[in-house]
């Protein structure tokens, strides 16, 4: 079958839920993936940071294949040799207390708005069913049915309700005075991403974070940072957060907790707000299996065994004062934290994209008007030098 025949089948038997670009991928290694025809393309999108660590990385790949020869899934009735090991190398390396693990990135941020709902009600006291969790205009937290009630992006949330707003207050993202004026006695937890990915790579303003650490120390409220798609080496740090030194009560991770061979999430928090729920509350068929446990440790010691953080910062570097060199009246600005990069333009990017898959690179269109940049973290600075290159070159076509 050819590209042609494979787009044709997927839109008359599947879900309509995306637009994607017409490439139909077979292989990818690296920064590098395939289509069925051979064409190779450079992934500037990485799975939506799922792969920071490259396509089919070789040392989690023996891994994942040696855990599968023999146990890949045992219910959490038992337990298995692995999951322990994920929960202390997390600890080592962030120094939270404990981990509760889930699949999907959305699953983990419904994991902690229910931790911090039940530490709210049995810790803070707050009033049956009257707890609040501040949210942030602009926010993607994923796609569950509790989730897109408290987007305000309409395409999230439009047609999906009923949703109990009240339960979720929206502040402007960034805006400390008005995020203060939303705490009530009621109030749980605020929940943010420390840079907002979906919303284009939005960087809030200095001291937002500490801001947030400061109000929520002050009136007993728990800081949830959702780094599903920031944390683990994206921003140039291990954790986006750890530009302002701050230390959330929660972060939520997923992504490329797996190095993208199969969907690891989870909650790390503390033992007072974890050990709120009890045995038999909270759960997963799937979360915390063996496979998910050996892959994520493997995935997380590749992180620093090849200095993939250090990669992002340097490598962001490079590629964004690369980007922002480039002159056109349509280049608004490119800007950047590690190698996630938000290149915004004045126009319609999806012609970009469109166009930049033509010469060889896959990327993204997000919010319209800009184009995300956010390769495997392994990329190198030859590749980088290709990729100006050819983004140069479509950029002039398109003045
Ligand atoms: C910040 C953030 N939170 C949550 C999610 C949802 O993750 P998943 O798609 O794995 O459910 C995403 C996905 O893009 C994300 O970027």
């Amino acid at each position: 079958m050819k590209t042609q025949d494979y787009i044709k089948m997927e839109d008359e038997f599947g879900a309509h839920n995306y637009h994607p670009l017409d490439v139909v991928v077979r292989d990818a290694k690296g920064v590098w993936v395939y289509d069925v025809e051979g064409k190779k393309y450079l992934d500037c999108l990485a799975a939506y940071s799922a792969v920071n660590q490259g396509h089919c990385n070789p040392k989690i790949m023996e891994v994942f294949v040696e855990q599968a020869k023999h146990v890949t899934l045992t219910s959490r009735a038992f337990r298995n040799e692995k999951l322990p090991l994920l929960y202390k190398k997390l600890h080592d390396m962030t120094g939270y207390e404990m981990f509760m693990p889930m699949n999907s990135g959305a699953e983990a941020v419904e994991s902690a708005i229910k931790l911090a709902r039940r530490w709210g009600y049995t810790v803070k006291k707050v009033e049956a069913d009257k707890a609040e969790i501040i949210v942030a205009t602009g926010n993607f937290h994923g796609r569950t049915s509790t989730i897109v009630g408290f987007s305000d992006d309409p395409s999230s949330y439009k047609d999906f309700g009923p949703y109990c707003k009240e339960a979720f207050p929206m502040h402007e993202y960034g805006n400390l005075e008005d995020l203060k004026s939303k705490i009530t006695k009621n109030t749980v937890g605020i929940l943010v991403e420390p840079i907002q990915g979906e919303g284009g790579v939005v960087i809030p303003p200095d001291g937002y974070l500490k801001g947030i650490e400061t109000l929520c120390k002050e009136n007993n409220i728990l800081f949830m940072c959702d780094e599903i798609q920031a944390g683990l080496g994206r921003s140039g740090k291990l954790f986006a957060h750890y530009y302002e030194n701050v230390k959330p009560d929660m972060v939520i991770i997923g992504k490329a907790l797996s190095g993208g061979f199969y969907p690891v999430s989870g909650v790390l928090t503390s033992k007072e707000v974890m050990l709120t729920i009890k045995p038999g509350e909270h759960g997963s068929t799937f979360g915390g299996n063996p496979l998910a446990a050996a892959v994520a440790v493997k995935a997380l010691e590749v992180i620093e065994e090849d200095k993939l953080v250090e990669k992002s910062y340097e490598m962001g570097k490079y590629f964004v004062e690369k980007l922002n060199a480039i002159k056109s009246p349509h280049i608004k600005l490119a800007r950047a934290r590690g190698l996630w990069i938000g290149f915004v333009l004045d126009t319609k990017a999806r012609p970009y994209c469109e166009k930049l898959m033509e010469e060889g690179i896959l990327c993204k269109e997000t919010h319209e008007n800009i184009i995300r940049f956010a390769p495997p973290l392994v990329i190198t600075k030859e590749e980088i030098d290709w990729a100006i290159e050819k983004i140069t070159k479509v950029v002039k076509e398109l003045d």
